[in-house]
């Protein structure tokens, strides 16, 4: 039962070609014009997604769970207490025995080598929720927020500020598939992944420095992050980011004059960002968490093939 097509985890953003990104993208913006005249089609009815989460979560938890409730589909929130992985049972075993019950999972880990063991033994496809490494599915909820707000995605530029963490690290691979020109300022040390900032370069949308103000020079986009993701155990690197990368009203006056804001949330305010930006006329961060919704739903049909 549940056979798995080729290809069909959801791990890092580099398994979807551009056609799919965009596919996904253009049915997302459909399916949220439905969801909003209540005209919604149960296209993933029968449908069950378990979901992992060994850290917590608001967006991608409740996104998710909705999504499938919206399409007809039904969702399991499980926390590894919840099962027996607690008490050792392996990763292994658990996707195996998933793979007889549900037909999609998702799940949310600190290590990203988890995701690719329970992807291994998994019949069915395996979605990253977030892990130390990647996020996918919040970059295609930015992709999708950029599209509605700059209509052309092949015109844009994009400028992220701050950590070069997981998010990050799916943003290049996304603007890399659908060739999005791409600066990155953070401090030294703090860079993407060294692989993955190679397939940016490859791609040559991608351009790291340690100079906000150059990386936001014309950009459309203005991207940050919180400086202490949840597997971060230092909260001390705080101090490698502030002043210099803070996204506020002065850098935001540097990029063009139509620039919006962006941020995956939660968001530390003057911290990464200063609440007069987040909470300012150019953030389109609500629209962004909201589209994790439509996007994720997008994403399961696709990947569901209904
Ligand atoms: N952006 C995001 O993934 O939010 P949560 O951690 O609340 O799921
Ligand atoms: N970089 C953050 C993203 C949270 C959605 C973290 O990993 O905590």
């Amino acid at each position: 039962m549940n056979k798995k097509p080729h290809n069909v985890n959801i791990l890092t953003l580099d398994e979807l070609d551009s056609k799919e990104i965009n596919h996904i993208i253009d049915l997302a913006i459909d399916l949220k014009k439905q969801q909003k005249k209540d005209k919604e089609k149960p296209l993933l009815q029968n449908k069950t997604l378990a979901m992992i989460f060994e850290k917590p979560s608001t967006r991608t938890r409740v996104s998710f769970e909705t999504g499938m409730f919206q399409l007809g589909g039904h969702a399991l929130t499980l926390s590894p207490n919840d099962l027996q992985l607690s008490r050792g049972e392996s990763i292994e075993d658990t996707a195996k025995v998933l793979s007889r019950y549900v037909n999609v999972i998702m799940a949310r880990v600190y290590d990203h080598k988890s995701l690719e063991t329970l992807a291994r033994y998994a019949s069915i496809p395996v979605i990253n929720g977030l892990s130390d490494s990647f996020h996918p599915c919040q970059i295609l909820a930015d992709l999708m927020t950029i599209k509605e707000h700059k209509k052309n995605l092949k015109k844009v530029k994009v400028a992220w500020i701050g950590d070069g963490n997981n998010v990050c690290n799916s943003l290049i691979l996304g603007c890399a598939k659908l060739k999005i020109k791409l600066a990155i300022a953070v401090p030294n040390g703090y860079e993407p992944d060294f692989d993955v900032m190679k397939i940016g370069k490859e791609a040559e949308i991608l351009e790291v420095s340690d100079e906000p103000e150059t990386a936001v020079q014309d950009a459309d986009v203005i991207m940050t992050d919180t400086f202490v993701s949840i597997h971060n155990t230092n909260s001390d690197r705080i101090k490698k980011f502030l002043p210099k990368f803070q996204v506020n009203q002065q850098l935001m006056n540097k990029a063009k004059k139509d620039v919006i804001f962006m941020h995956c949330l939660p968001a530390k305010r003057d911290q990464e960002v200063t609440a007069d930006v987040i909470d300012g006329p150019k953030s389109v961060v609500w629209d962004e968490a909201e589209n994790r919704l439509h996007v994720q739903k997008a994403l399961l049909v696709h990947l569901l093939g209904v």
